[in-house]
């Protein structure tokens, strides 16, 4: 089959939602999802959206709080950007449907999360995700111009190396016609071309054995933008949360808001015991990063498994009434947070680099968007600010859809792009070299890639991940395609990157932690 269309979105999360959105009433859409469209990690979004509402807050502080979590690698420009545009798109928001609490004076409800310095974080109680993803999912399934592909999954972006052309990475003149697409219900290779494309593809929390990320979260846009020989950057800053619930064996790790900590919820020790103090004088709403590395640090000198968010404290009723998420999803397994403390741990949450795209979301191959996590805009620099990236997604979102809109007037489809060649390919023989070399790649990137790095932990990683990766190459130049294998590759290939780059990094910075440079270089900071 081939398809061609105007816009092609490639992931239904906040990003490709909101883009499509955006330009559906300029020409045809085409979004693509490889599940569910609503299956994202926009819809297990807890705490909510950062934005600028009412004094004492202003522009200046939110700005000054996002370059202090960036720990001085944000770029400014787009900062100030950010910022100023999030208030015009948080109305846009609600204009889609998107319900934003309130309090009795009929003003929004703000919470407050680690590295603000003010209540600024609009949300819809500990599920805003889910009311965004609704009311989006909604409105682009009403939407007569936007054709929707579910169980789609995009395999490759097309440039001119498919018309038998050489690509490098240096070339500003690669342009991006399309992209192929696995139909995981036939197990066909079909050809989508586009006038322009939307890599909204997300992050890539699976990578690590412990995530709060849903199973979709495997680095599939920013891989296959890296094979077209686009850009991608800042890889090594990995966010870990705080404090996912500490409960073996359940996959994704369920989160638990910093919203809690912002309502006053404590950190302690197994023993009763507050630490954040020793830490950092913002306690424990200090940047994620600085309490991430602190709860390790307690874990590794102490020998314990979890430590506690003790919420007992708080108003019982008013806990229940904010987090009710959270205190049904902690009874279910005995935990009754108005009387119990709860164990939680660090989980791999968000990727603060990834696909480079200009102050328009465009990548440096031509014609080709990317929003949202998986995109690398300079917004979070070394260290994201909690609540800043939905309100990155959408406002990147709009900025890429305006700049698309003019685009594809002066844009034709290539129609003499070859269709996918899938001759003398076989179903695998054994899935278990799949999953196994899946498994493995989860330990590496655990082990050896985590919280807190060394050289030689890093070039280990790099070693190990170098063996599967040639047998997963091997396996997938033979097989017919599947959505595991494809994943397993993208995310071998986005844990090189991240590998690679944090090998390049001689210094500790924001989320990067090495014990061979412990200190931050001589590169300007806040
Ligand atoms: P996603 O929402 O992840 O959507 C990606 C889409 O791409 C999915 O539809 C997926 O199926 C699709 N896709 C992926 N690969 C392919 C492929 N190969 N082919 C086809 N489709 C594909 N941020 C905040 O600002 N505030 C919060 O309160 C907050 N809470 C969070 C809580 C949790 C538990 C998690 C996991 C994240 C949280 N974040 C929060 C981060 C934020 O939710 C994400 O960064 C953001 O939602 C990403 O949106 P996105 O549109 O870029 O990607
Ligand atoms: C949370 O609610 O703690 C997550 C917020 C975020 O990731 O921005």
């Amino acid at each position: 089959m081939i398809k061609e269309t105007d816009f092609l979105v490639i992931g239904s999360g906040i990003a490709g939602l909101s883009f499509a959105l955006k330009v559906a009433d300029y020409g045809k859409v085409i979004l693509i999802s490889k599940t569910t469209l609503d299956e994202s990690n926009t819809k297990y979004a807890q705490g909510g959206v950062a934005a600028v509402t009412y004094e004492p807050d202003n522009f200046h502080k939110h700005i000054q709080d996002t370059l202090i979590c960036g720990d001085g690698f944000c770029n400014h420009e787009v900062v100030e950007m950010v910022v100023r545009e999030a208030p015009a798109q948080i109305n846009q928001l609600i204009e889609w449907g998107v319900q934003f609490d309130r309090n009795n004076t009929g003003k929004f409800d703000l919470g407050r999360e680690g590295g603000h310095s003010e209540h600024r974080i609009l949300h819809h109680k500990d599920n805003t995700g889910e009311e965004i993803e609704t009311s989006l999912v909604k409105k682009v399934r009403q939407h007569k111009n936007i054709e929707i592909y579910e169980q789609y999954f995009a395999v490759e972006v097309i440039t001119q190396h498919h018309l038998g052309k050489l690509v490098k990475r240096s070339y500003t003149d690669t342009e991006c016609y399309g992209a192929y697409v696995l139909d995981l219900k036939t197990d066909q290779v079909h050809t989508f071309l586009s006038k322009v494309t939307l890599i909204a593809t997300g992050g890539t929390g699976n990578l690590y054995d412990t995530t709060t990320n849903p199973p979709i979260a495997t680095g599939d846009g920013i891989a296959m933008v890296y094979r077209a020989k686009g850009i991608i950057e800042n890889m090594e800053f990995i966010q870990f949360h705080p404090t996912s619930l500490y409960n073996p064996g359940e996959r994704p790790s369920f989160l638990i808001t910093e919203a809690m900590r912002g309502f006053g919820a404590i950190l302690k020790t197994a023993d009763g015991k507050e630490f954040m103090q020793k830490y950092d004088r913002r306690g424990c709403l200090a940047p994620r990063d600085i309490v991430a590395r602190a709860i390790d640090h307690e874990l590794k000198i102490r020998g314990d498994d979890f430590v506690y968010l003790d919420a007992t404290h708080l108003d019982s009723e008013k806990l229940k009434e904010h987090f009710p998420n959270i205190y049904e999803k902690c009874l279910s397994i005995n935990i009754d947070i108005t009387k119990n403390l709860i164990p939680v741990v660090p989980a791999a949450h968000y990727l603060c680099g990834g696909i480079k795209v200009d102050l328009n979301g465009q990548s440096s191959i031509n014609h080709l968007y990317a929003a949202g996590e998986a995109s690398s805009t300079g917004l979070h620099g070394a260290n994201r600010l909690a609540s800043n990236s939905l309100i990155e997604a959408i406002v990147y979102a709009d900025r890429a859809a305006k700049d698309a809109i003019q685009k594809i007037k002066h844009v034709e489809i290539n129609k003499t792009i070859p269709e996918w060649d899938a001759h003398g390919t076989t179903y695998p023989e054994e899935m278990i070299m799949i999953t196994q070399n899946y498994k493995e790649m989860q330990q590496i990137m655990s082990n050896y890639v985590g919280i807190v790095r060394s050289n030689l932990r890093l070039e280990r990683a790099m070693h190990r991940l170098e063996i599967i990766l040639t047998e997963t190459e091997e396996l997938y130049k033979k097989s017919i395609l599947s959505q595991k294998l494809c994943e397993l590759r993208n995310l071998i290939n986005v844990g090189f990157l991240i590998i690679k780059m944090a090998q390049d990094l001689h210094e500790s910075r924001g989320l990067h932690y090495t014990l061979d440079y412990p200190k931050k270089g001589n590169v300007s900071e806040f």
